[in-house]
């Protein structure tokens, strides 16, 4: 059996493969940051670059190598083809590592011998054996890789794999290089090796895979189960064509269905220490800052990290969530760092959740308040994926926590353009029933309404704060205003929205209005409650409480 560091290793390969990803190039900076991000997440390996691609390559490595290759930090490693210019480059970008690592490889599979290298078998063989010492003469630690592994005769690969670490690899790399591997064939192929290699014991067996067929994630289990226990990975996923196998997605996997793997890491299968080094709060803020770095968008559903993984949208999840979060998750989101899993509030979502998410708002309403609510929140949620907090607020000040209304709008109208005079004219009603119209000029149509509001209510205020934004997406969307006025030094706001945003404006306006004056109101009617009767009063007051 191989040798066995008694948990698994994870060999990150963002800043190598990943960075091969196309249009995924990093500047140095952006590469030592996320080494450091990398650091944070607890990875053993980093693959710092190919040192011998270009210059820019050397430099990231070694700069990698000299800051972030401490005593207490992972090993660094470089990639190099199995010759000496590669591997002698290679050596000295990773040389100012504590703990550096070359990582030499060559192919193995008949396809690449013949079409690719041009050479024999026996060519491959001698290449190997001369290499791989070759690198020791620098380090100590040193990988060595079989390309297109998975395409490659197993006789062949046995003896390749036999002369590497005869030469001196300490970690052998089996890669599904182009993804055509499935499980089945992976563990075979690991159980394999583990069986016919002489001198397997003295290496560690890594596995390192492409997701052409989706399955490299898949492949990496199982080979884990068969004796694997260093995997190569990226954050996200990304790498050449369709990817590399994903870090997060095995590092959860390992640690969700862990009572599945502990048997074959020896472990006892209850056994409650993880399986990686990994510190799976660290996840989220990984997988943001590469894609932010390399331009890599996430896809939503992407398993771990995606915008989606933890949003429960149908109403009988996130029932069932409410009940007991384990009726339909698997993974805490708080696991890889996430603040909490999110109720995403859409179309599909049913009244509990709505009712929770109002609750956590600070908003209790009664059952009638709470119907007419839904109501709109359904309605708005038709046009509108995602209902956010701000929308939900915008319902309530809308339509529950109303002021009286002094005033309502009629009719508003306004003309305007680059040759007229911002002129507006309103009708509102009061509440005894009478109707009022005026019309005002402004400086724009919105100053207009504002000022001719004004004269109609005679009540003075300060504009303080005017904001629009579209509710709705699209040309054809709803535009959300929300107004605060200033009176004696009280702020009251209005909010409304509207298909026109004149109309929303002067509603939020009027909304505003009608608060302050019902506030000013009330405060009047409490001072006059609280005046003394006169004493002289010449009104009798009859015992019976009528007045003579
Ligand atoms: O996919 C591959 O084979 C590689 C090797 C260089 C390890 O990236
Ligand atoms: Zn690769």
């Amino acid at each position: 059996m191989a040798k066995d560091p008694g948990r698994i290793l994870i060999f990150d390969t963002t800043l190598r493969d990943g960075e091969q990803s196309p249009g995924a190039s990093l500047n140095p900076e952006e590469k030592v940051a996320i080494a450091q991000q990398l650091v944070l997440l607890g990875v053993d390996i980093i693959e710092a670059g190919f040192p011998f691609a270009s210059p820019g390559d050397f430099n990231a490595v070694q700069n990698i190598a000299a800051t972030i290759g401490t005593d207490s930090g992972p090993v660094i490693c470089g990639l190099s083809r199995a010759s000496e210019k590669d591997i002698k480059i290679c050596a000295k970008a990773v040389a100012p590592a504590i703990r550096p690592r070359i990582h030499t490889f060559i192919a193995t599979s008949d396809i690449h011998l013949k079409y690719k290298l041009r050479r024999k078998r026996g060519e491959v063989i001698q290449i190997v054996e001369d290499m791989v010492a070759y690198a020791r003469s620098f380090v100590n630690d040193v990988e060595f890789s079989c390309e297109d592994a998975c395409r490659s005769d197993p006789e062949f690969l046995y003896e390749v794999i036999e002369t590497a670490i005869l030469a001196g690899a300490t970690t052998v790399n089996i890669p599904d290089t182009v993804g055509y591997a499935t499980p089945g064939d992976f563990g075979e192929l690991i159980a394999g090796i583990n069986l016919n290699v002489p001198h397997i014991d003295q290496a560690i067996i890594s596995v390192h895979g492409h997701n052409d067929l989706g399955l490299a994630v898949a492949n990496f289990l199982e080979a884990i189960k068969n004796g694997a226990r260093q995997l190569e990975c990226t954050v996200n996923g990304i790498g050449e064509r369709a990817g590399n196998a994903s870090l997060e997605e095995l590092v959860m996997a390992m640690q969700v269905r862990r009572t599945y793997f502990n048997p074959f890491l020896g472990r006892d299968v209850n056994s409650v220490q993880p399986l990686t080094k990994i510190k799976t709060q660290e996840i989220y803020k990984t997988s943001c800052l590469v894609s932010n770095l390399t331009g890599m968008i996430i896809q939503a559903n992407k398993a771990i990290v995606g915008a989606n993984a933890f949003a429960h949208e149908s109403g009988i999840h996130q029932d069932g969530v409410l009940k007991n979060r384990l009726t339909y998750e698997i993974v805490d989101a708080r696991t890889i760092g996430l603040p909490d899993c999110r109720l995403s509030l859409g179309k599909l979502s049913g009244r509990s959740a709505f009712k929770v998410r109002l609750k956590e708002l600070g908003y209790h309403l009664n059952p009638e308040e709470l119907d007419e609510c839904f109501t709109l929140f359904k309605e708005l949620a038709d046009g509108k994926r995602n209902v956010t907090d701000q929308d939900i607020e915008l319902i309530i000040s809308e339509h529950i926590q109303q002021p009286e209304e002094v005033y309502k709008l009629k009719l508003v109208q306004v003309s305007c353009g680059s040759t007229l005079c911002p002129t507006a004219t309103v009708t509102v009603q009061k509440n005894d029933n009478t109707e009022i119209t005026k019309a005002a000029i402004g400086t724009g149509p919105i100053d207009a309404v504002y000022r001719t509001l004004n004269e109609i209510v005679g009540m003075p205020n300060e504009l303080t704060e005017f904001s629009v934004k579209s509710v709705t997406a699209g040309i054809n969307g709803k535009g959300e205003v929300t107004i605060r006025l200033r009176h004696k030094k009280i702020i009251y706001s209005g909010h409304s929205s509207h298909a026109d945003i004149v109309v929303a404006a002067t509603q939020a306006c009027l909304n505003a209005i009608n608060r302050l004056i019902s506030t000013v109101r009330l405060s009047e009617l409490e001072s006059e409650k609280n005046k003394p009767l006169k004493s002289d009063s010449s009104e009798t007051i009859d015992k019976s409480g009528k007045n003579s």
